[in-house]
Order: structure tokens, then sequence, then C-alpha cells
């Protein structure tokens, strides 16, 4: 499945000039990622129908379009690494980011006007939904960084918007082009929407605690951003009023060396126990996906794939 992707994605062809614009995108293609979202596509399509020229069309939109999100978010959140080389900001400028991931963003559209199927009008209606969800979610993760006092229900929504919806509408993509019940598309959608939300809190916990030869990207750069994060808001919940003032003054403060906030931001997470808070929060979020996964109209055989592609990304280190 994985082949097919790649496959599909090296066959796209941009024009060489301007180098410029072009470049970027091909930097941008060719650096791997997981490519959850096209597989969750392609895996959701073929729990009804083999996999085709439309099916792909639909995966390769929505990687298309992660990845104009991926330019544009390392230029917000300023981070420098991406896949474990420099973001696209770093190494052109902020000026490349902004138009290389535009013409990404409309490269996703040409892509979904390729998805000739017989939903097509709902396949894409879709996707703009979508894609103006992502950037409420964004907007609400930027203006997040100068609050102290985002709850956690307030925080699940937005990453439910900046990241869960993207993985729901890949998944309930491949069951619209498959030409699904419209109720299986409704399940699918909603557990691909749990399994975005796990996803996006381990990529909270890997940012502070994951292997930056294998996440591909800086540790700790929420913690210099001020992100409200699962960890960052769990601390605060659970902080004594010491420790309370402690991470908020660390949090807030712009002279204090990087390496140095980090490590105490850090030291006051362990204390306070928050990696095995948020491993059993994602542990609890994969049962209510559970529950969204029962609801599909197939057999427990036939649809396991679906859930054993989600499980695979439990626990994930990059
Ligand atoms: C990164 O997504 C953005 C988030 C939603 C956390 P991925 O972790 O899927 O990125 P790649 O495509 O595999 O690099
Ligand atoms: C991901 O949020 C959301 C989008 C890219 C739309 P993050 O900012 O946490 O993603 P990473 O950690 O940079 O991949
Ligand atoms: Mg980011
Ligand atoms: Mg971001
Ligand atoms: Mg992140």
């Amino acid at each position: 499945m994985l082949n097919k992707i790649e496959t599909f994605i090296d066959n796209l062809s941009f024009p060489v000039n301007p180098v410029g614009l072009y470049e970027p995108i091909t930097y941008s293609l060719e650096m791997g990622g997981k490519r959850i979202r096209p597989v969750l596509t392609l895996l959701a399509h073929e729990l009804y129908k083999p996999c085709g020229e439309a099916a792909m069309n639909a995966a390769v939109a929505v990687e298309m379009y992660h990845n104009h999100t991926l330019l544009h978010d390392d230029l917000m959140d300023g981070a420098e690494m991406r896949r474990g080389k420099q973001s696209v900001h770093k190494k052109w400028n902020a000026n490349t980011a902004i138009l290389s991931g535009d013409t990404m963003l409309i490269e996703a559209f040409r892509l979904i006007d390729n998805c000739k199927c017989q939903r097509a009008e709902e396949a894409r209606k879709l996707m703009i939904d979508t894609m103006i969800g992502v950037c409420e979610g964004q907007q609400y993760d930027m203006n997040f960084e100068t609050r102290n006092d985002v709850s956690e229900a307030e925080y699940l929504e937005m990453i439910r918007l900046k990241t869960s919806i993207l993985l729901a509408c890949a998944a309930k993509l491949g069951a619209i082009v498959a030409e699904a019940p419209e109720s299986d598309c409704n399940a699918i959608y909603n557990f691909a929407e749990c399994i975005g939300l796990a996803f996006q809190v381990q990529d909270d916990y890997l940012d502070v605690y994951g292997d930056p030869a294998v996440f591909g990207k800086k540790i700790g750069g929420d913690i210099l951003c001020g992100k409200k994060t699962f960890l960052l808001i769990n601390a605060l919940q659970r902080a004594n009023a010491e420790q309370r003032e402690e991470l908020l003054s660390l949090i807030n403060n712009a002279v204090i060396l990087p390496e140095e906030k980090i490590e105490r931001v850090t030291q006051i997470y362990n204390t306070l126990d928050i990696p095995a808070i948020t491993q059993q929060r994602i542990a609890q979020i994969y049962d209510e996906a559970r529950q969204h996964f029962a609801a599909i109209s197939l057999t427990a055989e036939a649809k396991q794939p679906l859930w054993n592609f989600a499980e695979t990304l439990l626990g994930r280190k990059s």
C-alpha cells in the first residue's frame, strides 16, 4: 500500500521553473513522512472495493494538503526541523514556505478534481470543510499560546480541528469513493477522528519525550512556543501553587536559555507524573475509538485491517 502511494507521488510531475517555487515542493514530498493519511484513505476504501485511480487521487490529495499545512505550520511555529531535515522556511525562507505551500494547497484541489467517482461532490465538500476546520484549529492553537487558562475541553476541540478532522476526512474519503453506506462513512469518520485525537496527544508527548533521531523534529519546540499542549494543561491543573507559579514563570520567560527552559519544564512534568497521565489518556481515547469502530457494519474479520493500522499508531515514536 505504501509502495502504491510513493509511486503515485513520484509520478506527479511538476515544472522545473521557477526552481524556487517547485524545488521545495519536491523536497517536501520526497522527504517521506509516515503517509498515515493516505494509508487511512486506502484502507477504508479497501473495506468495500479494490483501490483504483479515484481512491489514489483522493488519498494523495489529502497527503498533498497535509504537506502544505506542514510548510505553513513550521513557519508559524518557528520549527527548524521536519522529518529529520531542515524545514522549508529554514532551508529557504518564509516567502518560500508561503508560496510553495500555497501551490501545494492548490495541487491538492487538482487531485481532488481528478478523483472521478459517483459521489465526487460529497468528497469535494468534505475536503473544503476540513481545510477550513484545520485553519480554525491552527488559529486556536496560536491564540492559546498567550493564554494560561486553557481548559482540557478547549484543548481537545483545538486538536480535533487542527489534526483529527484531517485523519477523519482521509478515512471517510476512502469510504465515500467506494460508495459505502452513509452510516458506515460516518462511523469511519468518528473512528478516525478519535484516532486523530490520540495521535495529536502522542505528538505533544513526543515533542518532550521523543528521541530526536527518530522523531525528526526538535525536542521541546512546544515548550519554547508556550503551546498549550496536553502535557502543559494537565501539569498546570495538577501543580500546587508553587509549582504552578514556577511553570508559568518559565513558560512566559523570554530571557532564560531555551535548553534550560525545556529541562526545567520537563522536570516539573516528571514530578507531576505527566508522562503516565498522557499515556493513560491516549488509551482512553482508543477505547472511545473502539466504540465507533464497532458501528461499522462489516464483519469483525473484514474490518480488522483498519483497526490493526490504528493500533500501530499507538505508542509510535516518530
Ligand atoms: C505531523 O503529522 C503533524 C501533526 C498532525 C502532528 P505526521 O506526524 O503525520 O507527519 P509526517 O507526515 O509523518 O511527517
Ligand atoms: C499539527 O500541529 C497541526 C498541523 C500541522 C495542521 P503541530 O504544530 O503540533 O505539528 P508538528 O509537531 O509541528 O508536526
Ligand atoms: Mg508545528
Ligand atoms: Mg503547530
Ligand atoms: Mg507537535
